[in-house]
């Protein structure tokens, strides 16, 4: 690999996605997998190297990570086909290939450790940098763009919302001011106002203060739960009976939004009390394992990264 780079949760996603794709071997020509963050291409390299004649259709809105992934996954680079786009749109990017269904779904959200580590970007309040925090940099509002035209309100919404900051109003007095004085452009300056802004004793505890805000400007920066809510049914759409899809979320917010469609799609329609399901109303898909799973122990000291994964999937039982 040509950065450094440790797929998280692995061995656990391969083994997954696995009954669905030899399901699939088994009763078709061709046999495809979407990897709907292709990221540095960790999970897609190993899973080309496990299934000799597997497709993988490759999904990421950084073009810097799609240049990474290209060169990683260079032994196998004939079966893997590249979208740069955003993940929900699953439907036009199986329509441009010309594949009306796949085996399975991988989606190892948020950020990557490339981007993290890239002091340009702009996502880490440890490094300066311009305020950018767009995945894709071909497109959208910089965060220094949302910090100097939203109004105070719009600010306090976001800080509460995704970054479930409790002094989001104090946060906004400072942007506001700050903005109109010329003295906000760089994630130094951005962290250092924050820290202003938080009363001497909540800074005390609960590591970097300005971990939320930073959270909440990139989620907005990049739409990550509207594009996550609309990618869930795409994806449960998407596959073949038989056919699972693997979430792997790093923070509650989109846990939550995963969850929630998983135990929804999940349930049989039939009225409580009756003893067997009414016709079409049972349940299309089931979840594979009973809530979610965390990385191991062992897993998270060689990569902390991993630490907050949460792991769900679902497999279709019906069309
Ligand atoms: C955690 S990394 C994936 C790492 C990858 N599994 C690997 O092992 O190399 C997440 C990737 O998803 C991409 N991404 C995040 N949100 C996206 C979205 N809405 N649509 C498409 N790609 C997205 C990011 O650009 C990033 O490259």
């Amino acid at each position: 690999m040509t950065q450094q780079h440790i797929p998280v949760a692995l061995d656990r996603c391969i083994e997954l996605l696995t009954p669905a794709i030899e399901f699939s071997l088994q009763h078709h020509d061709a046999t495809y997998v979407i990897d709907a963050t292709l990221g540095l291409g960790g999970h897609t390299r190993a899973l080309l190297a496990r299934f000799p004649t597997l497709i993988v259709i490759g999904i990421d809105r950084d073009e810097r990570a799609i240049e990474l992934a290209r060169k990683n996954v260079e032994p196998f680079g004939d079966r893997l086909l590249i979208s740069h786009t955003t993940y929900d749109q699953i439907e036009e990017v199986l329509l441009e290939h010309n594949i009306a269904e796949v085996a399975g779904i991988l989606f190892d959200l948020g950020v990557s450790s490339m981007q993290l580590d890239d002091g340009e970007r702009g996502f880490a309040y440890s490094h300066d940098a311009p305020l950018d925090m767009r995945m894709d940099q071909s497109t959208g509002l910089t965060a220094l763009e949302v910090l100097n035209t939203y109004e105070h309100g719009a600010l306090v919404r976001i800080l509460r919302m995704y970054g479930e900051e409790k002094f989001a109003p104090r946060i906004a007095d400072f942007i506001i001011e700050a903005r109109n004085e010329g003295r906000l452009n760089s994630t130094k300056d951005l962290a250092e106002l924050v820290k202003n802004a938080i009363p001497a004793a909540a800074r005390r505890t609960g590591g970097n203060p300005a971990k939320r805000t930073f959270q909440a400007l990139r989620i907005e920066v990049n739409q990550e739960l509207s594009i996550l809510e609309a990618a869930i049914p795409a994806a449960l759409k998407a596959i073949a009976v038989h056919g699972r899809v693997v979430v792997m979320a790093y923070q509650s917010l989109e846990d939550k939004i995963v969850k929630s469609y998983f135990s929804e799609i999940t349930e049989s329609k039939t009225p409580r009390g009756l003893p067997v399901d009414l016709p079409d109303s049972a349940a299309k898909y089931v979840l594979v394992m009973r809530g979610s799973e965390a990385a191991s122990e062992a897993e998270i000291v060689i990569n902390p990264r991993a630490q907050s994964m949460r792991l769900r999937a679902v497999e279709r039982l019906a069309a």
